[in-house]
């Protein structure tokens, strides 16, 4: 695209579709498109705007993608003071706070009390400024008078508009301020969770999501994929707008209002929806913890007034932590993939929080004598936001007569090896690190998860087998596996065995910086395997390093650094690092861009079809990083298509409008 004008326009139109899409995708629960599709559209729309620097605007949606690093966050002042809510876990309270609010209503002449009921979102609190419709500013709550200024980051949650749609509403000019809660859907915070080392993961979303909203680095922030709820709007010049109309407008413009609110007109309407909620809350895609009562009509919020915390206005009925009771009956000790032990009770199955639940880590032997519990105890299980359930207290005087301690173990229950417990430490560990089966297991399974070399075929119990025979010692070993091998196992047939080799071929093709994360060194996490990657971008850099070189990396404090440095001193490394250069694994970052050369400038490419070496984001990069763009559909105007195996349609098509089709073999050439 050489000339503005067109720029503009294709701008524009890709815009559009972005939010679009967006919003088909988070408000409305409907996407059209695969992530896939969604991606290339941003891409296109980056390149063009990477050609027009002057056409990028502050509410582009290339702007959410993040990448700015700020090395801390300026302090602001709330217009008006984010106050908090009074909760409450009483019924009768609730009652009480709906008599009193009638009471007033009548005294001003007024029958009719209608009261929002709003789910209660366990996230983190956030205002946002729009002036003459465009997203500002947005700040934490901070102590509610003044908060931090973190717009950088939430220009990356795609739920927040960067402009309000002035059509929709006639008086969208000067300031409007919309508060809400950002969160972490269950889904992504899992996700979150899986590409984390075991000892930084997150207790729970709405930890996760007040830890990444600290991040400096908005491109991650971007990764984690939050989401936001809005649940207050102020501004309007019709300052009368009632507030479950509010709420409507909100979704109008764009946000995420929760749907599931409710007008109110009763005590009883109000008791039925904390009890509607109270069961189907557990099968919402984000965590509740209880429901939030709005007076409609803000007419009186101002005469209500509030207390140094909270309006009058309003109240939170939280739902009291999920809470059964149960029987320990035994107690399992995991070996992790850094040799820890942990302590796993084995409970009686029960249900909780819409799940059933029969097993629940203790954490630690510090934590069993904290609980003071013991084998066959009755004890009380709780899940309150946490996902995974925790053993909160024991029931002392239902203590059976053939209760027994839980002792630590003395052996490893994989390898047999005397355990050990380092001084000011909670935890046991079995010292074998190089030949315990447990642990390799947990290397190799962890080499394999989904956000190191993401090898889904390499199930836990294939690993196992692999680890009992001997076929596999640590993640290296799985690339000289034969079919013959793997055919012998268990459960495996031809078919089985050739989909593992293929999935081994493919990652392959994963970066170093993934590489490094799939290392599993103590602490290094995926942020951390990223910053690793660009401060030394070849293993051999890595190793080379320093502690005092190490520790200049952003993000990477001494522990780290030591850790770094121990792994690569352990006696098994230099055959480990042999067979991972001789299996041809990423062992050093791609070339940086600057040195790509531009055979793809101003072509316009497609891909269709499966390509056999890269995979369609691999592909697009690499089109991208020498000057071409990736586009959807075929036209005349199409530069190129690249057809791989089983392409579909497009193919056809494009040979009918006569553009040049190539294979992967040529496009490889190209490259
Ligand atoms: S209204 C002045 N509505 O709960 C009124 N708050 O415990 C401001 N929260 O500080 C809050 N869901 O962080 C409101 N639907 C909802 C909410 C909600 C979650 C949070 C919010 C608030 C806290 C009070």
């Amino acid at each position: 695209m050489t000339d503005i004008m067109g720029a503009k326009k294709a701008i524009a139109e890709l815009r559009q579709e972005i939010e679009r899409h967006n919003r088909l995708y988070y408000v409305e629960a409907r996407p059209e498109l695969s992530d896939f599709d969604f991606d290339r559209l941003l891409e296109q729309l980056i390149a063009i705007e990477r050609q027009f620097p002057e056409l990028v605007t502050p509410d582009s949606p290339s702007q959410r993608v993040g990448g700015t690093i700020t090395r801390e966050f300026p302090s602001v002042l709330h217009r008006e003071p984010m106050l908090s809510l009074s909760n409450t876990y009483s019924l009768a309270e609730v009652e009480e706070f709906y008599s009193r609010v009638r009471k007033l209503l009548l005294f001003e002449g007024v029958a009719e009390q209608k009261m929002v009921a709003e789910l209660k979102f366990d996230g983190v609190a956030i205002s946002l400024l729009f002036r003459d419709g465009l997203l500002v500013r947005g700040a934490t709550r901070g102590d509610g008078r003044q908060g931090d200024d973190i717009t950088a980051n939430l220009k990356t949650i795609a739920t927040i508009p960067l402009r309000l749609d002035g059509r929709l509403v006639a008086d969208l000019q000067g300031e409007v301020e919309v508060r809400g809660e950002v969160f972490m859907r269950k889904d992504d915070f899992e996700r979150l969770n899986e590409s984390r080392l075991e000892e930084d993961r997150f207790a729970n979303p709405r930890n996760a999501t007040a830890g990444t909203l600290k991040l400096q680095d908005s491109a991650e922030v971007a990764r984690r994929r939050m989401c936001f709820v809005a649940y207050y709007l102020k501004g309007l010049k019709d300052e009368s707008t009632a507030h479950f109309s509010r709420l409507e407008l909100l979704s109008r413009l764009g946000f995420f209002t929760g749907d599931h609110y409710r007008l109110c007109q009763e005590v009883q309407d109000i008791n039925a929806f904390i009890e509607e909620w109270a069961g189907n809350r557990w099968q919402l895609p984000y965590e509740t913890d209880g429901v939030v009562l709005k007076l409609n009509d803000v007419r009186f919020w101002e005469k209500l007034g509030a207390t140094a915390k909270s309006p009058r206005w309003a109240i939170a009925y939280k739902y009291p932590a999920q809470q059964a009771r149960t029987v320990l009956h035994n107690v399992l000790f995991q070996v992790g993939r850094l040799g820890t032990i942990t302590p796993v009770a084995e409970l009686e199955p029960v249900l909780l929080a819409g799940s059933t639940v029969s097993r629940s880590t203790l954490h630690n032997f510090d934590e069993i004598e904290r609980l003071g519990v013991m084998i066959h105890d009755r004890v009380i299980i709780e899940k309150s936001g946490e996902v995974i359930p925790k053993v909160v207290r024991i029931i002392p005087e239902e203590r059976p007569a053939d209760a027994e301690p839980i002792l630590p173990p003395m052996h490893c229950p994989s390898c047999q090896s005397l355990l050990v417990r380092p001084e000011n430490e909670v935890s046991y560990y079995c010292p074998n690190e190089e030949e315990c089966p447990a642990q390799i297991k947990g290397r190799v399974l962890h080499f394999a998860s989904r956000n190191a070399m993401d090898i889904q075929t390499l199930g836990e119990a294939l690993v196992e087998q692999l680890v009992a025979r001997g076929l596999v010692k640590d993640p290296g070993d799985l690339y000289f596996l034969q079919e013959p091998q793997l055919e012998k196992l268990e459960r495996m047939g031809q078919k089985s065995a050739q989909n593992i080799l293929r999935a081994l071929e493919k990652s392959r093709e994963k970066s170093y910086e993934q590489l490094l994360y799939a290392l599993g060194i103590r602490h290094v996490g995926r942020a951390t395997a990223r910053e690793l990657s660009q401060a030394c971008p070849s293993i051999d850099a890595l190793r080379q390093s320093s502690e005092e070189q190490l520790a200049t990396v952003p993000d990477i404090g001494p522990v780290v650094a030591r850790s770094i440095i121990d792994y690569f001193a352990k006696p098994s490394w230099p055959q480990l690092l042999e067979k991972l250069r001789t299996a041809g694994l990423p062992l050093c970052a791609s070339e940086p861009r600057e040195q790509v050369n531009r055979n793809f400038e101003g072509l316009s490419v497609l891909f269709t079809g499966g390509l056999d070496r890269y995979d369609r984001q691999a592909a697009s990069e690499l089109v991208f990083e020498r000057g071409g763009r990736v586009v959807g559909s075929v036209s005349k105007k199409t530069g190129m298509v690249v057809a791989g195996h089983d392409p579909g349609s497009k193919l056809q098509k494009a040979l009918k409008l006569g553009v040049r089709v190539v294979s992967e073999d040529e496009f490889e050439a190209m490259l």
